[in-house]
């Protein structure tokens, strides 16, 4: 963070100083976990479910942090007294963000994608400026500010996802940081339970562009026709990406190599550059020219984003981690998370490293659907089977509908089976897996991560009992 003196801390947060020097000045990080706290800090005590921080304030101050932030009193302790300790905290990251008129401020938004690609947008800005951005997918009103008050008047450029689970979330995200560049990905049907339907959830992602300033740039999918349409909800300049002949950044000839790594030729108003890619999946396309239109806005010339695409990689773990196998089995670790428009690239992506392999796909329950639930499992399913997917392994009751989706399908060759839990899933692959199979583990989070770290251990010799 930026140093701030204590009476600038209380300013910015609304807050009232006790027992707290109001010139003591804050050099070191905000933190919210005791564990992390530094000297020179600032603690922030959250009244929590299992621990209260303000029990933690003591400890803390004898770490070195400057005075603690909370909503009570604690002996001995240099307090910032406030209300509400996380709002507090969003004002003191907006304050940050504020003071740093060198700082470009990139929101991402969609309904998948958004940690994908905010790891490539930021591999690509720390080619040109020190950059801050969240690990994994840090993407709430804790998070976001978290992240923005790591920001100092070194760094050039901060890269926040803003996720959003209702109408408001992200215009909320917006207040606390407010973005320069709003890149929109897509938007699909993640969290429909909540939202309702398609129009309510491009309603809310839409709010990412509303918050631009006038000299801002959005950065809209061409290909998404209801991320295009947000153009008209900003007055800032607009950049298309996308496959689509008008998109401003767009990809021509792409093709896929045996490992499903897409290459393209890039076309820029600057002219066109071969790319590459070291990523796995079709859908890599759309998001790597996502960052690229966001590179290309922070000045970088044409032939060096071609180059720096093609060297991009995975940072954040379970998203279309591929990886071998000694015995020759290929696993596709994209087990983070999973909504239909997520699961369909993955089983697309299954389908193309596949290519005369056997292709095997461990699939489990989607969360927060809905009304929307048996038909979106039954689309996975029946998509698996059309791709002509070997194997499905079906994992948990819940997600029963994928594999009546898929036997439905009369044509398919292949064989679905529905099992009751991941260790069942499990005992199956040790069985029936072969040399040169290729396998996709997805579900929602934990539903079956634990099949993917399985075939990770069996991968490594230790044996997972
Ligand atoms: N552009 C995209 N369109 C559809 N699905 C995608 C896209 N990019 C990534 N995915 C899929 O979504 C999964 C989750 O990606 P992630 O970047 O964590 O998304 P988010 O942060 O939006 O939840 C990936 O593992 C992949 O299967
Ligand atoms: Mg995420």
């Amino acid at each position: 963070m930026i140093p701030l003196t204590l009476a600038e801390v209380a300013t910015a947060v609304d807050g009232r100083l006790v027992g707290a020097d109001p010139d003591a000045r804050v050099t070191g990080s905000v933190e919210f976990d005791s564990r992390k706290v530094n000297a020179g800090g600032l603690f922030v005590a959250f009244p929590g479910e299992k621990a209260d921080g303000h029990d933690f304030a003591e400890g803390a101050v004898e770490a070195g942090v400057v005075a603690v932030l909370g909503t009570r009193e604690v002996p001995g302790v240099p307090m910032v007294l406030v209300d509400d300790a996380r709002d507090a905290m969003g004002r003191l990251a907006r304050t940050v963000v504020d003071r740093l008129p060198q700082l470009t401020v990139v929101g991402l938004t969609g309904s998948s994608g958004k940690t994908t690609t905010k790891d490539l947008v930021a591999q690509l800005s720390s080619r040109l400026g020190t950059t801050v951005a969240p690990p994994g997918s840090f993407n709430n009103e804790l998070g976001h500010p978290y992240t923005a008050l790591k920001a100092d008047s070194e760094t050039r450029y901060l890269v926040m996802e803003k996720g959003a689970r209702g109408i408001g979330h992200v215009r909320y995200l917006c207040e606390l940081v407010p973005p320069r560049i709003s890149v929109v990905l897509n938007v699909g049907t993640s969290h429909i339970g909540g939202f309702g339907s398609q129009a309510n959830i491009a309603l809310a992602k839409g709010e990412l562009v509303e918050a631009l300033p006038a000299d801002g740039l959005a950065v809209l999918n061409a290909d998404d026709p209801l991320v295009a349409a947000m153009a008209s909800r900003t007055e800032a300049r607009v950049v298309f990406y996308g496959e689509a002949a008008d998109a401003d950044v767009r990809a021509e000839d792409v093709v896929l190599d045996e490992r499903g790594r897409p290459s393209y030729t890039l076309v820029t108003p600057e002219g066109r550059a071969p790319v590459r890619l070291g990523l796995t999946g079709r859908h890599q396309v759309s998001n790597t020219l996502a960052a690229a239109a966001v590179a290309r806005e922070l000045g970088m010339p044409l032939t060096e984003l071609a180059q720096a695409l093609g060297e991009l990689g995975l940072v954040s773990t379970r998203r279309m981690d591929v990886f071998d196998r000694p015995d020759g089995v290929t696993v596709i670790d994209d087990s983070y998370n999973a909504n239909p428009a997520s699961m369909s690239v993955a089983i697309k992506a299954l389908a193309a490293l596949g290519g005369g392999r056997r292709t095997v796909a461990v699939l489990g329950y989607m969360a927060e659907l809905g009304p929307y639930e048996y038909d979106g499992h039954a689309e996975v399913g029946r998509l698996a089977a059309e791709l002509g997917v070997d194997r499905l392994l079906v994992v948990g009751e819940s997600a029963a509908p994928i594999h009546e989706g898929a036997t439905a399908v009369s044509n398919w060759g292949g064989e679905s089976v529905l099992l009751t839990d991941q260790a069942a899933a499990v005992e199956v692959l040790r069985e029936e897996l072969r040399p040169g199979d290729v396998v996709l583990v997805k579900g929602s989070r934990y539903r079956t991560w634990e099949v993917a770290d399985a075939l990770r251990a069996d991968a490594s010799g230790e044996t997972a009992a």
